[in-house]
């Protein structure tokens, strides 16, 4: 079902699914994404939980959609995943975020990926999944920098963000008709600059597991 990259160990395996198979697995990644978000600050209604969705089969469609969950291997039930695609110029991105930034925007959203989902069910979070997911996610891109929008609130997710050397491009950012404050986010790596962890190795009681790149 998965690709040979994903490696497995005693309880936990990473996957990277095809677009068809990632479909397959709406239910499942549905199910992570409400509990995930389903406390404060995010406190997500079913109406934007469906979004997702509602959403997914036009994500998979994106150029270069990459999707990666974290797999309870007895279970075989997801308990994570994280999913992007490329930035291309007709997205709103383009049209709502670019005008705000100030004039090297361009080059924050020209070739550039886009983390669009990142999601760890809480009975899993706090042990490094969440981490695995971001850094499989991004090394294995042929881009060199990302672009996020991510709530402008104190979440583990900025903190996971900040410590993997995104840096904050608009503090409060307002998406139409959305009424919450977002912060825009980017990370480059390559080169000296390279802020993805080489080796992530999770840990605590969902045991550790590796992962080849
Ligand atoms: C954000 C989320 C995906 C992180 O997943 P996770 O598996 O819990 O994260 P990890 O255990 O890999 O921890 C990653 C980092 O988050 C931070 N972190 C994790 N749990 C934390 C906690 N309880 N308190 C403070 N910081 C914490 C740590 O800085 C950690 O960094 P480290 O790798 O340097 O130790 C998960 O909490 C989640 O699904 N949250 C709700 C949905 C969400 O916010 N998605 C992102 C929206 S942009």
């Amino acid at each position: 079902m998965t690709r040979p990259d994903a490696v497995r160990s005693a309880q936990i395996a990473i996957h990277s699914p095809t677009g068809q198979q990632a479909k397959a697995l709406a239910a499942q990644l549905v199910t992570v994404y409400r509990d995930a978000f389903r406390a404060p600050p995010y406190s997500k209604r079913k109406a934007e939980v469906l979004d997702l969705a509602r959403s997914l089969p036009q994500h998979v469609a994106r150029e270069g959609f990459h999707i990666v969950t974290a797999v309870e291997v007895q279970t075989d039930q997801v308990v994570g995943f994280a999913y992007g695609y490329a930035n291309t110029p007709d997205q709103v991105w383009h049209e709502a975020v670019a005008p705000a930034m100030s004039p090297p925007a361009a080059e924050w959203l020209a070739h550039s990926f886009r983390l669009v989902q990142l999601a760890v069910a809480p009975p899993a979070q706090g042990q490094g999944i969440g981490g695995c997911l971001h850094d499989h996610l991004l090394r294995s891109q042929s881009y060199q920098k990302a672009v996020l929008s991510t709530l402008a609130a104190e979440t583990t997710a900025y903190r996971l963000y900040r410590s993997r050397g995104w840096v904050v491009l608009l503090d409060s950012f307002f998406f139409p008709g959305v009424a919450r404050a977002y912060r825009i986010m980017g990370l480059k790596w390559g080169g000296k600059e390279k802020t993805i962890r080489p080796d992530p190795t999770p840990r605590g009681k969902m045991g550790r597991f590796s992962v080849s790149i």
